[in-house]
């Protein structure tokens, strides 16, 4: 973090009283420390504790006229590298997420381009609370990274959820957010996930019962390794990994139209998602009443995401899954080579396993080799898996960079 500019927007909640140490852990890294406070953040910490340890004028007022004469609130949003909020409370969430422009830390992050994270930290009812889950999501889905809150005893005497994560873990998350670097640092990655769902009629539809989160998990896993990362996802209720760009679809239709508009530029595609395979031959317009005793559905076959993508010629690095309930190796290399995918992850589905629950294993398969990943949690399994990835892709770029090589000698 060597000279990296760091914003620290301070705002009203007791967790702001670790906000000076958290000042320290980040200029002990190497960074400097502008801190913006809110009104509220000066009813529990003085504007003074905050200059003495970041060695800075500390910033509040967007109407501070000598302020604005000396570094304006547009070079403050320029100067940043990264944004951090910290402690942010319910309040600032819901002005973030409305876009207000109200005081100068909001302001200052309408007008950055640097990266934004944000430090929750409130009661925890209050971040159970529907409006502030709301917020949470459209942050999210912004691109602004969420960093917890950690869980356990809380200022008003209750435990929950809401506390702000520990000064060193923030210190350690901004590092992590600035250095982008990775093995996919400057690559982009779609990821499609969980189920789609195929209408019968306006209130009913056909899907299955995958959960979306080994899909989620795998964008985390992509984004954790430095790449820009779009998570096309079917219906599920899941949060979106911190720093992916999430873009909703229902159907099957929905999510092809979707990923193919994705497509231009994608390094890699991972094709998570449990498509269905079949939809309605016709969705009815209205409900449909039970007047007869039986009711047949007639399906067709709805497009296959992956094996479109896989056809392309200007196609990118190519990952499917393979849900099978047996012979699930063999399976999964047919269709692997079926599709002409670069890389297959094969996993046990059914009988309690794989879908909708908390682990997971996986077989994977490339042209290159087989590798057995254990059970283990979804998110540790695709560290693993991304790792493999990464593996073969650069191994391919490898050989596609040595093709033309080889043609002139
Ligand atoms: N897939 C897809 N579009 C579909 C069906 C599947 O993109 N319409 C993708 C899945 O995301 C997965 C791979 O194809 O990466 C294999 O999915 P799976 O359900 O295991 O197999 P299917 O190809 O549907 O074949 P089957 O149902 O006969 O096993």
């Amino acid at each position: 973090m060597q000279g990296k500019r760091i914003l620290l927007g301070v705002t009203g909640g007791i967790a702001a009283y670790k906000s000076p140490d958290l000042v320290r852990r980040l200029r002990e890294r190497g960074a400097e420390v502008q801190v913006v406070m809110t009104a509220g953040a000066r009813e529990f910490v003085t504007a003074t504790t905050f200059q003495a340890v970041s060695a800075r004028t500390v910033r509040h007022d967007l109407w501070d006229a000598a302020a604005e004469a000396a570094m304006g609130h547009i070079e403050l949003a320029r100067w940043a590298d990264a944004v951090l909020i910290a402690p942010a409370s319910a309040d600032f969430l819901a002005r973030l997420a409305t876009g207000q422009a109200d005081d100068l830390l909001a302001t200052l992050c309408l007008a950055t381009e640097a990266p934004i994270a944000v430090a929750p930290a409130m009661n925890h009812v209050m971040w159970a609370h529907a409006a502030t889950r709301a917020n949470i999501a459209t942050l999210a889905q912004r691109g602004v990274q969420v960093f917890g809150p950690g869980a356990g005893d809380q200022a008003c005497g209750e435990t929950g959820d809401g506390r702000m994560l520990e000064p060193t873990d923030l210190a350690e998350r901004v590092a992590a957010l600035l250095s982008g670097s990775g093995p996919l640092q400057g690559r982009r990655v779609v990821v499609t996930a969980g189920p789609t769902r195929e209408r019968i009629d306006p209130v009913r539809f056909v899907s299955n019962r995958s959960s979306g989160r080994m899909g989620f998990a795998v964008a985390q896993a992509a984004r954790e390794a430095g790449a820009t990362v779009v998570l096309v996802s079917g219906p599920v209720g899941l949060e979106t990994p911190a720093g992916v760009a999430r873009v909703n679809v229902e159907s099957a239709a929905d999510m092809l139209a979707a990923v193919l508009k994705e497509l231009p530029g994608t390094d890699i595609f991972i094709s998570t998602a449990a498509v269905a395979d079949y939809r309605p031959a016709q969705a009815a317009e209205h409900k449909i009443k039970k007047t007869a005793p039986t009711m047949d559905l007639s399906m067709e076959r709805t497009a296959d995401v992956l094996a479109t993508v896989a056809a392309r010629t200007d196609r990118p690095f190519v990952v499917g899954f393979a849900a099978e309930t047996q012979a699930v190796e063999q399976n999964a290399l047919a269709k692997l080579l079926k599709k002409n995918l670069d890389m297959i992850a094969a996993n046990e589905v059914g009988h309690d396993k794989a879908f909708d629950c908390e682990e997971n294993e996986l077989i994977v398969l490339s042209r290159n080799g087989r590798h057995h990943l254990p059970r283990a949690d979804k998110v540790t399994l695709a560290r693993g898996f991304v790792a493999l990835v990464v593996e073969d892709f650069a191994a391919r770029a490898g050989t596609r960079q040595r093709g033309p090589a080889l043609a002139q000698v």
